[in-house]
């Protein structure tokens, strides 16, 4: 006969199969500096909007724009992209968008207009976050490279990205990978927010 401690042992549901990451999505692998935990870095699209959702969730810190599930939606089907930092159990630990613009920049920075106008080809950098619990290991670092090599791959030559001048983490990552401030003011989304519009260029290599 069965009594509730045995039934206690019965196994509700099986525990869930680790994720297997899609290969053809892996752009980058590494170990994690502080545990040495693997990571990779992969393409996302629709499907991880609601891992997205989560990690902006936990790791926006009021210093993102939110973006919503039409938002990331409307990334993906323009063809812009975002990149994700996955742990070994396969859970999201880091992302950015990456949207390809043409000239003018003017709605991204009013200081462009004039110095950046007649350049054609233009990358921005945005929603950067890494989850609390994987910060200090270099992974934004590791997403910007990747940005970089995407961009380079497709002949982009400006690469931009804004920020809160209050941000330093954000700040010095920019300023590690050479991007130089070029304006300085209130955000064009949000204007409480005063922001550094950061720079640089990509020569061929
Ligand atoms: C900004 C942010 C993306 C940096 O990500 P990251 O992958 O931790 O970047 P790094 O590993 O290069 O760390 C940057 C700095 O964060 C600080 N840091 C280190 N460990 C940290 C921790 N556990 N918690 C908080 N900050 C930490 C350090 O000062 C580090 O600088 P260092 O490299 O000189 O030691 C991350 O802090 C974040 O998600 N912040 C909230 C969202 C945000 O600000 N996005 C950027 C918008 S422009």
């Amino acid at each position: 006969m069965k009594t509730a401690l045995t039934r206690a042992f019965v196994p509700l549901a099986a525990p869930p199969a680790p994720h297997i990451a899609d290969a053809h999505a892996v752009i980058a692998s590494g170990l994690l500096p502080k545990t040495g935990e693997a990571y990779t870095i992969q393409w996302l699209n629709t499907s991880h909007i609601p891992a997205l959702l989560t990690l902006q969730h936990l790791a926006a810190d009021q210093e993102i724009i939110l973006r919503d599930t039409m938002y990331f939606g409307a990334l993906f089907a323009t063809g812009n992209a975002a990149l994700g930092v996955f742990n070994q159990f396969g859970m999201m630990i880091g992302a950015a968008t990456i949207r390809n613009k043409t000239a003018p920049m003017a709605a991204f920075c009013a200081a462009l207009e004039t110095s950046d106008q007649t350049i054609g080809t233009h990358s921005i950098f945005g929603t950067v976050m890494t989850h609390p619990d994987y910060r200090g290991n270099g992974l934004m670092g590791r997403m910007i490279d990747q940005w970089m090599i995407h961009a380079r791959e497709n002949g982009t030559e400006n690469l931009h990205a804004r920020l809160r001048t209050t941000n330093e983490n954000s700040l010095k990552n920019f300023l590690r990978k050479d991007f130089k401030i070029v304006a300085e003011g209130p955000s064009p989304e949000d204007a409480t927010r005063t922001v550094y519009f950061v720079h640089r260029t990509l020569g061929p290599q």
